[in-house]
């Protein structure tokens, strides 16, 4: 394999354009996999990585392929794989921005990429690339933020659904991330309570939420609370704008629970230039996060909440990686018990067409997951 043709959409440097150009092909050691990528999902962090990479991952070799999210067909495996051969549809984490992979061979915007064998999924015959591929990062942080020891450290998700007789809130339901902490969550046997606009309330519905309510309202936490009833909160995943206090709020009128686990940072870092007027646009933004982190965290000191922040690719090095894509995954999406939500929508073919699906995305997507196919 070699000799065999690799393009990426490469990052060259911190804050550069994004240009697509030859890779090398990197063959798999131990328990890596090469994916030839059919179909790869936007989510917000790949396109921050080109803004603001240098503070939210200072650790990363450049020039680097950035992109988390793939389906496509195994290729090539290394010595010690024993789940996968060439020729399998699968599904994939591409964990290449994390601190401890830190490779550009294992970014997902490449034609092949190294993925780890824990950290893939096969697909089920009727499953397309496309529908796949909105899974691996949304689902790996509803993941972090619900199943990690630290966090709302929850039973697994089963195939036999027990019922816990608990509640967990997931606010920002009808984000990426929230479709599947739903889904998780009410596979793990609990309750699940959600925010989403209106028009999104059937969808989040559909995944197994019990109510959904609308995080614009002035009265959502109290009726969020009123909801709950008898049933004990087992900790909040607070997802979106302004989640993190909400939820706060929330899990301390309700009582009992002491964990939300925060996916979303108190300011959006979307809309920061590479070029001119970088700092002008930058500088607001990291002074409005420091000081919502800092009132975040006093106010959840003085309630007795922790307020752990989610990184979405930290279960690559524990036991909730292979829980979900090993253990869990294969057979709840084989039998149609878990769904990959939100449903993808097409933006594009080719390398060349992520950035513009980039822009797309920032411009605002609603229950629904914006994939490139390749
Ligand atoms: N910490 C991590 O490792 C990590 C990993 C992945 C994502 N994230 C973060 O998680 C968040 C969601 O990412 P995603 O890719 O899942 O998002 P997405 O699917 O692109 O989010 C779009 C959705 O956001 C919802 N939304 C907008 N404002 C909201 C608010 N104030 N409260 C609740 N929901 C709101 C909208 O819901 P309606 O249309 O129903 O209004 C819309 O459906 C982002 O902040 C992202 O940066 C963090």
């Amino acid at each position: 394999m070699h000799d065999t043709v690799n393009n990426a959409l490469w990052l060259p440097a911190k804050q550069a354009p994004f240009s697509v150009g030859p890779a090398p092909y990197t063959a798999p050691r131990g328990r890596e996999v090469v994916v030839r990528t059919r179909a790869v999902a936007l989510n917000p962090f790949d396109r921050h990585l080109q803004t603001i990479g240098a503070f939210a991952s200072p650790w990363l070799n450049y020039p680097m392929v950035v992109g988390h999210d793939l389906a496509g067909d195994v290729v090539e495996v290394g010595e010690d794989v024993t789940r996968f051969q060439p020729g399998d549809r699968v599904l994939g984490l591409a964990g290449g921005v994390d601190k401890g992979r830190n490779r550009a061979a294992e970014g997902a915007f490449q034609d092949y990429v190294v993925l780890l064998e824990h950290m893939m999924t096969p697909l089920p015959a009727a499953m397309s690339y496309d529908e796949a591929s909105v899974l691996p990062l949304a689902v790996s942080t509803a993941a972090c933020a619900l199943f990690q020891e630290g966090f709302l450290a929850l039973a697994p998700p089963e195939l036999e659904r027990q019922r816990r007789g608990e509640t967990v809130i997931v606010w920002g339901g009808s984000t990426s991330v929230g479709a599947n902490a739903i889904q998780l969550a009410v596979a793990a046997g609990y309750d699940v309570l959600t925010t989403c606009s209106p028009n999104n309330s059937q969808f989040v519905r559909a995944l197994g939420a019990r109510r959904a309510f609308d995080y614009r309202s002035p009265t959502v936490v109290a009726d969020l609370v009123n909801a709950l009833g008898q049933s004990r909160c087992a900790g909040a995943v607070a997802i979106g704008p302004g989640a993190a206090l909400a939820c706060l709020d929330l899990v301390v009128a309700a009582g009992g629970a002491s964990t939300v686990a925060v996916v979303t940072p108190p300011a959006t870092f979307d809309g920061i230039p590479i070029g001119r007027g970088r700092l002008r646009k930058l500088l607001p933004i990291l002074v409005n996060n420091a000081t919502g982190l800092l009132k975040l965290m006093w106010r959840a000191k003085r309630r007795g909440v922790a307020t752990p922040f989610v990184w979405g690719t930290a279960l690559i090095h524990n036991e909730v990686g292979p829980m979900i894509f090993q253990d869990y995954l294969p057979e709840a999406l084989a039998r149609g018990a878990f769904e990959p939500s939100p449903p993808c929508q097409v933006a594009g073919h080719g390398l060349e067409a992520i950035p513009a699906a980039m822009a797309m995305h920032e411009a605002g997507v609603s229950a629904a997951k914006l994939v490139v196919t390749l």
